[in-house]
């Protein structure tokens, strides 16, 4: 009999006859099995083996199916599950799936498509082993609500003005691209201010038409107008003396802008329809990834308003700008993530974070966010790789065949593809940045080599690799 030194299988079912029936199949191939009838049998036995295929049965006499995964999952070893069930349905299929499961079978068993799924897990045991000393352990989850994260010098300059002007009740305009971290910023303002315990009211001026974004801000009394049934309180008031975030601003009609100068000049206002004075006693912070001053240049805000909005402001950087954030970005937000819907992943491979930390992220950091996101919810065992975010960036059209790179593979290319449709130039920062990584990945992070390769000293190879956050851990390369 030829012996294969593999993993142990766990099989956990009630059925007697398929514990069996599994068990001598699988003893052929020289495989230590071990069967158990119930969930608390079946796992007490697993606890022996630091990695293992379990076939579970999602029906037991003495637990719920689901219930075991997230035991399962909340061991913490390398375990590979492959579910078996005679009654399929989409919740417990989801729910499985939530819980980290590889594999899913349905009875009758079909012994071709379970030895499939243990050659799969076979797979996915190695590739994980092997890959353990280049993972990056996900750090507990912070406690504290809305964290900024970030230790680039830019966002450090960034933490700086937050802290200042936290103390103050100057108005601050937030600016940056979508999705860069501005309404975070806002929170983080007033989170810090003295006034941290009153409320912090959120109004979004690009989701609500213009009549009503007046009466959504000051009030309204009853009457005022049709469909005015009650007299209603404005944000300005219900801010009371916390701070109110103008999301968008640079939507608010030209009108309504001379409103809202008004009231940050007099610290007063009346409702719509009214004619009481009332305090606006609430600090103004606004936010926009419009070029307002470019809008006041034409005529589409008002210059008045807008210094009186901007009397400090704080300019988020792009992610791609700030690329040595990305691998503490990604860490934070595995963690984050895999808290919220259940999971227990405790690496992320060092090849998947820099792989992340050299994408573009036009979408900056909610880009980012989403793409962990999906990753964590899809993912099988307690370490996120390559595996994992390769669909998942080839789906957001981020991988690295981009006309723009494809331009040095082939020199005569460029000028070509330059017409081509969907071609986005990039800056050289890019370019190098893109051509750095690719380097390296392809002389197995040996620095040396990719030295050679470039052109370029090692120092200079050194601060290039700090600069566009492609080093991450000293472990991944290899340094001749
Ligand atoms: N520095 C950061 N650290 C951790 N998470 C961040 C950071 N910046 C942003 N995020 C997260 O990224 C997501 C997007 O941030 P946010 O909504 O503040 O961006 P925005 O600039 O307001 O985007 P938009 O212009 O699209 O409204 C949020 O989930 C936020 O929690
Ligand atoms: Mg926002």
């Amino acid at each position: 009999m030829e012996t294969v030194c593999a993993e142990p299988i766990v099989i956990i079912d009630d059925d007697k006859a398929i514990c069996r029936t599994l068990q001598l199949h699988f003893e052929r191939e020289g495989v230590e099995i071990v069967t158990a009838h119930y969930a608390h049998e079946g796992l007490e036995k697993l606890k022996k083996f630091d990695s293992a295929i379990v076939i579970l049965d999602l029906r037991l006499p003495d637990a719920d199916g689901v219930d075991i995964l997230k035991k399962i999952c909340d061991m913490g070893k390398s375990y590979y599950t492959i579910i078996i069930t005679a009654f399929p349905n989409m919740e417990s299929t989801v729910q499985a799936v939530q819980c980290g499961v590889g594999d899913y079978i349905h009875k009758p068993i079909d012994i071709n498509e379970l030895e499939s799924a243990v050659r799969n897990a076979r797979e996915f045991l190695t590739v994980k082993d092997e890959g353990r000393d280049a993972n990056i352990a996900v750090p507990p989850v912070s406690s504290r609500k809305n964290l900024l994260m970030g230790k680039s010098q830019i966002m450090k300059e960034v933490f700086k003005m937050v802290g200042m002007v936290s103390l103050s009740k100057s108005t601050v305009l937030i600016t940056g691209e979508s999705g860069t971290g501005k309404e975070l910023v806002a929170r983080a303002i007033h989170e810090s201010s003295y006034n941290a315990s009153s409320p912090f009211i959120s109004v979004n001026c690009s989701t609500i038409v213009d009549n009503l974004l007046e009466s959504e801000l000051f009030g309204h009394v009853k009457g005022s107008f049709t469909g005015a049934i009650n007299t209603k309180e404005g944000k300005f008031t219900l801010a009371k003396d916390g701070t109110l975030f103008l999301d968008e601003i640079a939507e608010m009609s030209v009108n309504l802008q001379a409103k809202l100068l008004r009231v940050l000049q007099e610290r007063e206002f009346e409702m719509v329809g009214g004619k009481t004075k009332l305090k606006a006693d609430c600090r103004i912070l606004s936010a926009t990834n419009k070029n307002l001053e470019q809008m006041v240049k034409d005529g589409e805000f008002r210059e008045e308003l807008y210094y009186r909005i901007k009397v400090i402001s704080i300019q988020l950087p792009p992610l791609k700008d700030r690329a040595e954030d990305i691998p503490d970005l990604v860490l934070f937000f595995v963690a984050k993530k895999a808290m919220e819907v259940g999971r227990n992943i405790r690496y992320v491979s060092q090849e998947a974070i820099n792989h992340l930390a050299a994408q573009r992220w036009d979408g900056n950091i909610r880009q980012l966010e989403n793409v962990i996101t999906h990753a964590v919810i899809m993912s099988r065992g307690d370490t996120l790789t390559m595996k994992n975010f390769i669909p998942l960036l080839k789906k957001q059209e981020l991988i690295e065949s981009k006309p723009h790179s494809s331009a040095h593979a082939s020199g005569h290319d460029a000028p070509f593809s330059a017409s081509r449709e969907g071609y986005k130039p990039a800056s050289l920062n890019e370019v190098e940045k893109d051509q750095i990584y690719k380097t390296l990945a392809y002389t197995k992070w040996h620095k040396g080599k990719t030295c050679d390769i470039l052109g370029i000293t090692r120092p200079r190879l050194d601060r290039k690799i700090k600069k566009y956050g492609i080093l991450t851990s000293s472990n991944h390369f290899r340094d001749n």
